[in-house]
């Protein structure tokens, strides 16, 4: 599906990089890309635009956390830059997820689509332990990113950021259309790199993944093309 393409995180520095990788694709490909904190705070708006002036989808990953009312502001912010999906981290709670989507809403131009906002629940460089003892939460990592789940759900998220073996009880816990959008995956063969638990693109459509987001194996490849061909056919065809 359209939508549901594969996401392509641009953890690039420059935009002569990112403009150099983009026009490797061809002109009628249309792209979802990732834009996150390391490419905007060095580029800032004009990258966002420079990906939009493409045609492509982007998902501005910032994670924002703050007091609800400075999150709403920067939301309204954020939805006048036109981005297609952004995101907030759920620590920051239920009011604030709430005022975020007013704000999204807010910016949001008269008769244009409100970005999707979707939530972080535990980073996954978070350890049980690290939970247990930096933020003293003392249930199972898998509990903390169900309740945070339920969070984002209750505030009216569309989704969550998740690692793709917890898409089934996340959406048990919220609803079949609540979206997980999930990192770490990796072609059949492929390097893992820094991820620690990886699935292939058709691995976590199977069990329900939405949204797969994809950076080194396509980024760094000889042919980012080629390889984004086959994990899109990989996602596409599970
Ligand atoms: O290169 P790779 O495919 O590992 O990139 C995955 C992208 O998803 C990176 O931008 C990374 O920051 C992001 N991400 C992740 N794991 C999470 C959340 C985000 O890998 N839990």
């Amino acid at each position: 599906m359209f939508e549901k393409r594969p996401v392509i995180a641009l953890d690039f520095s420059s935009i002569e990089e990112v403009t150099s990788f983009l026009d490797k694709f061809p002109k009628e490909e249309s792209l979802y890309c990732k834009i996150g904190m390391e490419l905007f705070y060095q580029e800032g708006i004009e990258v966002v635009k420079l990906v939009k002036s493409y045609g492509h989808a982007v998902f501005l990953d910032l994670k924002l956390h703050d007091i609800p009312n400075t999150v709403k502001s920067a939301m309204r912010g954020i939805a006048k830059m036109g981005v297609d999906m952004v995101n907030v981290h759920a620590a920051g709670g239920v009011e604030m997820m709430q005022e975020a989507l007013i704000g999204l809403q807010e910016g949001t131009r008269a008769g244009g689509v409100r970005p999707k906002l979707i939530a972080v629940t535990q980073l996954t460089s978070t350890s049980e332990e690290a939970m247990h003892t930096d933020q003293l939460i003392p249930v199972s990592i898998t509990d903390s990113v169900v309740h945070y789940a339920k969070c984002t759900n209750l505030a009216g998220l569309d989704g969550v950021v998740s690692s793709a073996k917890e898409v089934a009880l996340i959406k048990e816990a919220t609803h079949k259309d609540f979206i997980c959008l999930t990192p770490g995956i990796r072609p059949k063969g492929g390097e893992v790199g820094d991820q620690k638990r990886v699935m292939t693109p058709s691995e976590a459509r199977k069990i329900g993944s939405d949204y797969i987001v994809v950076g080194r194996p396509i980024t760094q490849a000889e042919n980012p093309v080629v390889a984004y061909q086959k994990i899109k056919e990989d996602w596409s065809n599970a």
